[in-house]
This record gives structure tokens, sequence and C-alpha cells, in this order.
């Protein structure tokens, strides 16, 4: 593509944006599986190294492939959005090997010892072992509370200066509980406090954090990015893309998460669709969450579209969309919800989220299983709690396949 034409839809960019011509003129970028890059003399090696001159060096520090899906990612969250200046935001975006790569690189590039992380309580279980169990024997701790309360966040701040950064998962996994980034933004610049914000559940198609003045958002590109449930990935975007280039990229080829090129290959056909994808995925998903509020074994239903869901409407005020993640309980509880998961016919039962087809896990005994039982429940996570993630099928099988399944 012409880099010069103005995309003015997000569909285009999803599909355009990070694409090179190929220098073997193959339309779809090929697979780069090779883990260093020749000179055509020694010095370019030199130049390329001292930074003198761009270009691939070694796989752990750059390869064709991860460019294409850093940029299109970079692009996607940056889309329509302006700087300070009026001019287009500029964003640069890091893919590694998983989510948790690209988290541990945001908290190694950003915190020393003595630092303080402050987040809210509803947390992806893998991010909240990060913060409480492997940080703190390296001097930086977390202070966790409810962040949906404004004066909370500010108490918090103001009885710890370490704080240096917020991060925020919103909406929440798997309440589906949301902050408010701009309120919480606003309160963190007041001490030049970082903001890292997980879009992973709504992706950039549904909530730009950056609108707000965020310096991170984050994504597990395992789930809707791909979209197919076929490669793990993270991916870490900044704005401030001098600290990008230098201290996080750093950090990044150090800490050696890199993601490689056939992941990111299969990052890249997925992102290609999202736009698209999500609109289905979000139309279904407001039908199912009617359907299952309506039913008579169902006890309640945690979606943000639900003017119900206490944080309805701050999901209405960031987001474009609720989107395509709910949790539920039965009428019947733990062994209700088991009995349900078990006669599904079409519908599976796995963990992750965000694939083409329909999934549901039990998080009390899946992805949360390690808290104890009681911090859970003061989290709303029951023992009875499905997560689901609406899928692309046609929503009378998915409303087919619960139907038959609850009765
Ligand atoms: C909201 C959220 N953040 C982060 C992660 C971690 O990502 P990964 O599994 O790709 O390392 C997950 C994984 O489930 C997640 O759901």
């Amino acid at each position: 593509m012409d880099n010069s034409f103005p995309l003015s839809g997000f569909g285009s960019a999803a599909l355009h944006a990070g694409h090179q011509q190929d220098p073997m003129y193959a339309h779809v970028t090929p697979i780069y599986a090779s883990s260093t890059f020749v000179y055509d003399e020694a010095e370019q090696g030199m130049r390329r190294f001292s930074g003198e001159e761009e270009g691939y060096i070694y796989s752990r520090w750059g390869n064709p492939n991860f460019t294409e899906a850093e940029k299109k990612i970079a692009a996607l969250e940056a889309f329509g959005l302006k700087d300070k200046n009026g001019n287009p935001l500029q964003l640069k975006a890091l893919l590694h090997a998983s989510g948790m790569a690209a988290l541990s690189t945001l908290m190694m590039g950003n915190l020393k010892q003595g630092d303080k992380i402050l987040s809210h309580y509803s947390l992806y279980s893998g991010l909240e072992e990060l913060i409480t169990k492997i940080l703190p024997p390296f001097g930086v701790q977390s202070i966790i509370t409810d962040l949906r309360d404004l004066n909370k966040a500010e108490q918090a701040i103001k009885e710890n200066p370490e704080i240096k950064l917020m991060h925020l998962e919103t909406p929440a996994n798997p309440t589906l509980q949301c902050v408010d980034i701009e309120a919480l933004t606003k309160l963190a610049k007041t001490k030049n406090i970082l903001v890292s914000v997980d879009n992973t559940f709504a992706t950039p198609y549904l909530q730009q954090p950056f609108r707000f003045g965020v310096d991170f958002v984050f994504h597990s590109t395992t789930k809707f990015l791909n979209g197919h449930g076929t490669a793990i990935g993270g991916v870490l975007i900044g704005n401030d893309i001098e600290k990008m280039k230098a201290g996080i990229t750093k950090t990044h080829r150090i800490l050696g998460g890199n993601s490689n090129p056939f992941d990111a290959f299969l990052l890249t056909q997925g992102l290609k669709t999202l736009e698209l994808r999500m609109q289905r995925h979000c139309s279904n998903a407001i039908t199912v969450a009617d359907f299952l509020a309506n039913h008579a074994a169902i006890e309640k239903v945690n979606y943000n579209g639900l003017t119900t869901h206490p944080d309805h409407a701050v999901a209405k005020k960031q987001m474009k969309h609720p989107g395509a993640m709910m949790s539920f309980e039965l009428k019947k509880g733990k062994q209700g919800g088991i009995d349900f998961m078990n006669k599904l016919k079409m519908c599976i039962c796995t963990v992750s989220l965000g694939t083409a087809e329909t999934i549901l896990s039990h998080p009390a005994s899946m992805t949360h299983y390690h808290i104890p039982k009681e911090e859970k429940e003061k989290y709303g996570i029951t023992d009875g709690l499905i997560r689901l993630s609406v899928g692309l099928e046609n929503v009378e099988d998915i409303l087919g396949d619960f139907n038959q399944a609850l009765s």
C-alpha cells in the first residue's frame, strides 16, 4: 500500500497498516524463520549494532514478522487519536512470547527496589501472582484496592508516595468490573504516576485507553487479537517513543521474552479481521446476555451491557460496545454449573477467551484456583461462577446449545 493514502476506517487499518512490500513480491509477508540476519559488509553490521542504520540483527531483537504485527497493533491503538499538538498519535509496540512476558517487561522496565504498584482487586490471576509473589522479594510491593472507588485510590496514593505505577484491567477478569480510566489517570498524573491498562477484553476496536492519557497499553494477544486460539503472545505499547526505543526495548531484549516468527505471522492474519470479528462477537454477546438474564435457571449475569451491572455507566463511557465477555451463575450453584458445562454439545469447555468458537471456563477451579476461597468470594469469584467468551457461531446455535444444557 502507498503509505501516503489516508485510511479512513479501522477495518482498513487492521488490514493494511504495518505491511511492507516483501522483497520477493509475496502478497502476504512470509514467515522469516531465521535466527539471524546478514550484512552486505562488516561495517554494515557495526552500523546496525550502533543504531546508526535500521535493520535486523538477531530475532530476539527483532524480526520482520514481529514488526508487521507491532506496527498494526500500534496503528489500531492510535487510530483516530491525536497527540497534545494535534498531530496523529505515535505509539511503539513490542511483541512478546506471551502476555505474561509483556507484563514482566512492563514491571521490570519501569520499577525499581522500593517502588509500589497500585492496582484493582479483580485482576488476571497470573498478574496478581506476579505482583504479589514474584516482585516483592525484589523490593517491589503492591497495593490492591477497589479502584472503582476514587476515594480509595486517592487515599492509597496519599499514604504511599512510593507508588510509581497504576495498573488497570478494565473490563476485569472474570467479574467484568470496570474502572474509570479517565478519572484514575487524571488522579495518577497529579503525582507523576505511570498508568498502564490491560486492554485484552476490550481490544482497540472497543476501547482506546491512550485517549485518556495513559502511558502504556497491554494485551494478551493470545485472545481477541489473534482471534483463533492458535498462538500465545503479548504486546506492550507505549506513547513515549524514546523510552520505548531505549529502556523498555533493552528490558524486553535482555529478559528474552521475544515472540517467534510463526506466532507473529498467525497474529497478523488474525488482526486483519479484528473489526469484523468484534462486530459479530459483540452482537452475539448482547443476545446471549439477554437470554441468560431472562432464563429461570440463572441466578446472576455479569455483563457490562446490562443496566443491572454495577459498572454499566463506566463501561458505556469508555467503551464503544460492552464486548463479548461475561460471567454468570446458575441457581443450582457449583454443581448446576458443572452439569451445564458437561451437557453442552457445541460450545467448548476450556480456559482462555477471544477465540472464534464460544468457550466457557470455571474460574474458581481453573484460572483462580490458587486464591483462597474467602478472597475469591470477596472479589465476586464464587464457586458457581462460569466465564463465557461468546464466539462467532450463528447466535441461534449458541442459544440452542445453552437451552438444551440448562434444561
Ligand atoms: C486479561 C488477561 N491479561 C493477561 C493475561 C496473560 O496472558 P498470556 O496467557 O498470553 O500470558 C491473560 C490470560 O488469560 C488475561 O486474560
